[in-house]
C-alpha cells in the first residue's frame, strides 16, 4: 500500500477550483488524484504515470470518483505534448510528487529494493529496454564510480565501483542480493553499523535507470509554462538532489533578471513570470513523520503564476 506524502498540505497549496484543468504528473496509487477529483465538480484531471500497474490500480480507485478526468501513460518529461495533443495549453495547476512508490520498492520483483533478491531491475517503466542489469553490468569502472558518487553521494563510490567490474569479470551480476554483497564487501566495518551500506548506490542507479534528474529541471519548466495565472506548480521531493533542482528551477523562475536588477524602474517584460508560495519547503508534521515513515525526508515547494 502507499501512503500519499503530505497529502493535506499539497492539497491546500494547489488552491483548487472547482471547474479548473489539473495535472498529477506522478498519479502512482491516485492518493493525490483522488483528492484532486473530488474537488474538480466541473473540471478535469490529466494524470501522467510511467508505470503500468501503478496506471490499472489507480483506474480503478478513480472511476469510483468521478468520470472527469484521463490517465496518460507518459514519461512527464512529455507532459507538454502529450496536453498538446488533447488540445490543452494551459492548466489551473500540476502537481509532482517525486520518486518511487511504496508497492514499487516493495514489491521484490521490481528490483529496487536491497532488502529483497530479485533480479536486478529498478525500471519504472516496464516498457524501457534499459535496467539497472545494464548499468551494473555494462558501464565502466569510472562511470559507475561518478554515478554513485553524484547520484548518492556515496563516500565510497571508488572501491563499490571497483569490485563490481573484479566481480563481474568472473560472471554477471544478475541480482539485488550479489549486488549487496559486493557493496558490503567494499565499506569498512563501520558503515555497516549505520544505515544500510547498499542505499546509496541504490539510489543511484535507480536515479540513473529512470534519468530521474536528467529530466527534472526541463519537465518543471515546461509544466510552468502551462500554468494559467494563478495556477500553482507543487513539487514534494524525497532527496536533497532532487529538491535543489527544483528549488533551484523555482528561484531562476520567480526572481528578477540580473541585467535590470538594480535599475529604479524595472520594465514590465522584464518582472517574473512566478512567484514564489514557499519561501521555506514545507516539511511533514511529527505526527505524519511517525505514522510513515518513508514522508521523513520530503520536502514541499510551490510556485504561482501572477502574469
Ligand atoms: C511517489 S509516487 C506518487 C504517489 C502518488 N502521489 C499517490 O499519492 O499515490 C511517484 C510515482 O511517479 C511515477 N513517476 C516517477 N517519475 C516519473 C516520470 N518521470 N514520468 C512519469 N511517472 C513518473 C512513479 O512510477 C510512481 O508511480
Amino acid at each position: 500500500m502507499h501512503v500519499s506524502v503530505l497529502l493535506k498540505e499539497s492539497i491546500a497549496s494547489l488552491s483548487i477550483r472547482e471547474d479548473g484543468i489539473y495535472v498529477d504528473a506522478t498519479l502512482g496509487y491516485a492518493g493525490h488524484s483522488s483528492e484532486i477529483l473530488k474537488r474538480i465538480k466541473k473540471g478535469f484531471l490529466f494524470a501522467f504515470d510511467q508505470d503500468q500497474e501503478a496506471i490499472l490500480s489507480s483506474e480503478k480507485k478513480l472511476a469510483t470518483i468521478s468520470d472527469q478526468y484521463e490517465i496518460i501513460k507518459s514519461n512527464f518529461c512529455f507532459v507538454k505534448e502529450k496536453l498538446a495533443e488533447k488540445g490543452v495549453d494551459k492548466v489551473d495547476g500540476i502537481l509532482f510528487d517525486l520518486g518511487v512508490s511504496s508497492p514499487q520498492l516493495d514489491e521484490a520483483s521490481r528490483g529496487f529494493s536491497y532488502h529483497q533478491d530479485a533480479p536486478l531491475d529498478m525500471r519504472m517503466d516496464q516498457e524501457n529496454p534499459f535496467s539497472a542489469y545494464d548499468v551494473v553490468n555494462q558501464y565502466s569502472e569510472e562511470e559507475l564510480s561518478n554515478i554513485f558518487f553524484r547520484y548518492g553521494e556515496e563516500k565510497y563510490a571508488r572501491s563499490i565501483a571497483r569490485n563490481i567490474v573484479r566481480a563481474r569479470q568472473e560472471k554477471p551480476i544478475k541480482t539485488t542480493f550479489e549486488l549487496v554483497d559486493i557493496i558490503k564487501a567494499s565499506v569498512p566495518e563501520k558503515a555497516k553499523r549505520e544505515k544500510h551500506p547498499a542505499r546509496k548506490v541504490f539510489q543511484a542507479i535507480r536515479i540513473e535507470v529512470n534519468h530521474e534528474l536528467e529530466i527534472l529541471e526541463n519537465s518543471l519548466l515546461d509544466a510552468a509554462s502551462l500554468l494559467n495565472v494563478g495556477g500553482r506548480l507543487v513539487v514534494i521531493t524525497f532527496h536533497s538532489l532532487e529538491d535543489r533542482i527544483v528549488k533551484n528551477t523555482f528561484k531562476q523562475l520567480t526572481t528578477v533578471d540580473e541585467m535590470v536588477k538594480g535599475l529604479p524602474n524595472i520594465p514590465e517584460s522584464y518582472l517574473p513570470d512566478y512567484r514564489l508560495i514557499t519561501t521555506h519547503a514545507i516539511s511533514p508534521s511529527e505526527e505524519e513523520i511517525n505514522d510513515n515513515y518513508r514522508s521523513r525526508s520530503s520536502k514541499l515547494r510551490v510556485i504561482e503564476r501572477i502574469k
